[in-house]
Parts: C-alpha cells; sequence; structure tokens
C-alpha cells in the first residue's frame, strides 16, 4: 500500500479499499428493480441488523452520512419540538445545525475539545428542559479522537426523560459495539466510506419502534429522506431510489464477512489497532488530544509540537512518504494529526504513518 501509485490514506474515512474490494466496485450495474438486487437487499438488510444488535428496522439510503443525520432529524423532529444537542466536537455542533434548520429548539451542551460528555451535566441539562422531545449526539467524534460513552449516556437520557436518542455513529458502528436496541437508541446513523471498507455513497440508519411513531407526528417537511419511501419500497426488494450500486456491491460483502468473522472479533480488532496507534504515538513523546478513557478505537488524534507548522507537516508527510494523515478541524487546524484506523488496516499501516510522522517532525525541528 506504501508504494508511489498507492498511499497509506490514514485518514478517518473514506478509508482505504483492498484490491478484491476495489475489483467488486468496478463490477457491471444491474437492474435495482430485478430480482438479483431484491435478494441482495434482503440479505444486507438482515446482516445489518445482526451488526447492529437490532431487531428494528434498517434502512440503506443514497448519501453520505450527513445524510442518515438529516434523516434522523426529519422523520422524528417537528419544527418548535424542545431538543438537547450534546456537542464534543465538530460533527456534534453539525447533528445541532441539521436540528437548527429543521426548525426545532435546540439546546446546546457544548464539552472541551478532547473530553467526552459528562453523565451529570447531561443529567441537569435533560431536568432543565420540559417536553424535551430529542437528544441527539455524536458517538466517535472524528474530530478529536474522543468516543462518547453511549451505553452510559442512553442509561441517563432514559432514566431523565422519554425523549428520542438519536445517535450519529457515523466513524464508530461497525467498529466498535453499539447494542441498539438493549440501549435502547431509536436512530443510529452510520455510512460506507468508514468502518464497512466500502466506497462513500450509502448511509445506513436504524429506526425503532418509538422513531416510527414520532415520524407519524413529525410535521418537518422531507421528501428524498422520509424515511416511509424506504420502508414500502423495502417491501417490494426495492430502493425508492436509484441506489449508489458500487457501495451496495461492496457494503454486502463486507457485512457478510463482518457477520461471519463475528463481530466481537471485529471490535476486538478495531480495540487492538487503536491501542497499538496509541502507544507508537506516546512512544515517540507524542501527547494525545483525547481524554485517555474516552480515546477512540477508529481514529487517533495526536497533538503536535507548538513550534511545528501543521499544514507544512501534513504536507512533508504526503510528499515524502506517500503517507495521508488527517489533520485538524476548526480550531484544532495546525494543533494536531489524526491517524485513521476503522475497517481494513494493519499494523505495518500504522508503523509506516507514525515513522513518517517522527521522521517528517525530526526534520522540521532540527
Ligand atoms: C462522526 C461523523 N459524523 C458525520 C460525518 C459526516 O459524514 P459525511 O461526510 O459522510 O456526510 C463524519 C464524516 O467524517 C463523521 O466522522
Amino acid at each position: 500500500m506504501s508504494s508511489q501509485s498507492q498511499p497509506n490514506l490514514r485518514i478517518p474515512g473514506p478509508v482505504p479499499l483492498p484490491d478484491d474490494v476495489l475489483e467488486l466496485a468496478g463490477s457491471q450495474m444491474i437492474n435495482h428493480r430485478g430480482p438479483q438486487y431484491a435478494g441482495m437487499l434482503d440479505r444486507m438488510t438482515a446482516n445489518l441488523k445482526t451488526v447492529m444488535m437490532t431487531a428494528n428496522d434498517v434502512y440503506f439510503i443514497t448519501s453520505s452520512g450527513t445524510g442518515a443525520m438529516e434523516t434522523a432529524v426529519v422523520n422524528t423532529i417537528s419544527p418548535g419540538d424542545r431538543v438537547l444537542s450534546i456537542i464534543i466536537g465538530a460533527f456534534g455542533e453539525r447533528f445541532a445545525e441539521i436540528a437548527d434548520a429543521y426548525g426545532a429548539d435546540v439546546t446546546r451542551l457544548v464539552f472541551d475539545l478532547g473530553q467526552a460528555a459528562d453523565l451529570d451535566r447531561v443529567r441537569e441539562a435533560i431536568r432543565g428542559i420540559s417536553d424535551l422531545r430529542a437528544v441527539v449526539f455524536t458517538h466517535n467524534e472524528s474530530s478529536t479522537g474522543v468516543s462518547n460513552p453511549l451505553e452510559d449516556l442512553c442509561m441517563v437520557i432514559h432514566e431523565e426523560s422519554d425523549a428520542l436518542i438519536l445517535v450519529d455513529a457515523v466513524s464508530s458502528a461497525g467498529g466498535v459495539p453499539i447494542s441498539v436496541d438493549a440501549w435502547g437508541i431509536d436512530v443510529v446513523a452510520t455510512a460506507s466510506q468508514k468502518s464497512w471498507i466500502s466506497p462513500p455513497g450509502i448511509s445506513m440508519v436504524t429506526f425503532s419502534e418509538k422513531a416510527w411513531e414520532a415520524h407519524s407526528r413529525s410535521t418537518s417537511p422531507k421528501y428524498y429522506l422520509d424515511i416511509e419511501q424506504y420502508r414500502m419500497y423495502l417491501e417490494l426488494g426495492q430502493p425508492p431510489f436509484t441506489p449508489c450500486l458500487p457501495a451496495m456491491y461492496t457494503l454486502e460483502v463486507a457485512l457478510q464477512s463482518m457477520v461471519d468473522e463475528g463481530i466481537e472479533n471485529i471490535f476486538a480488532r478495531h480495540h487492538e489497532i487503536a491501542q497499538h496507534t496509541r502507544d507508537g504515538a506516546k512512544a515517540l513523546g507524542l501527547e494525545l488530544l483525547p481524554d485517555p478513557q474516552f480515546a477512540s478505537n477508529t481514529v487517533t488524534a495526536i497533538r503536535l509540537p507548538e513550534d511545528i507548522d501543521g499544514k507544512a507537516f501534513l504536507a512533508n508527510v504526503s510528499k515524502n512518504y506517500n503517507v495521508i494523515l488527517g489533520g485538524g478541524q476548526k480550531s484544532l487546524v495546525g494543533k494536531i494529526f489524526r491517524v485513521g484506523h476503522m475497517g481494513w488496516v494493519e499494523k505495518s499501516h500504522i508503523d509506516e504513518a507514525l515513522k513518517a510522522a517522527e521522521e517528517t517532525l525530526k526534520s522540521m525541528t532540527s
């Protein structure tokens, strides 16, 4: 993967694809209203339910992850509904902005970058909002490399309210356990280009019974993302709209192999490679951004030494080592770099990326 033609792509998605997956993505188109597609959709739906640990409905949408977040909002929230938005980074703010855009009455609970949501503050915030309709938040904040304690957050929300729980798991689902039914999550949003070892183009959502009740009351405008269309068409073995077939082909294989390998093994693999990355970065004398207790298993955010020009660092790593690292976002631009380790990733990919970072830092300080 480190040959000149194939950079070591270590951003937190899109993830690199192994050759057999790339070949599959290049397969001929099929009739998305024919029996072959129906069989594929049926198998994929069953396997996605297994990975997401849910007996509820799941749907495939032709969009990136943000489309799945918007799907969560437009189908369950109405203008004026009170929404608590827990924000630990850039993607949490995006979820709040989507709810704002549809006229929800959004309260933002913001935590310092590198921190996870504090359960007591979440509890307090919920107690302060009457008629709370929904709590929306990011599971794995890719911009800071922090994973929120999802199960505990769900428990607190259930203890304190009847609010819907809408979760952006774009960069965690498929790599990190999410027990959708056991934890009582109403909508989980994820996307093909992350742990699912597929090209961008397909997002996926889970949808609980409580979310369906909310759907029947929701007056938010919707058409392309109206989940009712996906439900009706699923019964026909079809998508409501023309799907991103290359991503569907590879997702079918990814989902089957995840179920065959066993999801516990996949989660353990992600934990192990994340630990390897964190240990490797620390061995270089670098500091991690996240609170260690909540460090992500799919992306590691590493602080850059203060005297280093972050933009030049990323460019040098790319030019001299053919390794593409993630930069910081918003206020973290130039202050951190990020190493993605979700989906198809081996220790050698991480070692190569860290070596490139080490050599580059050395060359920039000497
Ligand atoms: C946590 C998280 N949420 C949402 C998104 C947005 O997904 P997309 O760019 O696929 O719309 C991303 C993408 O990186 C993400 O990491």
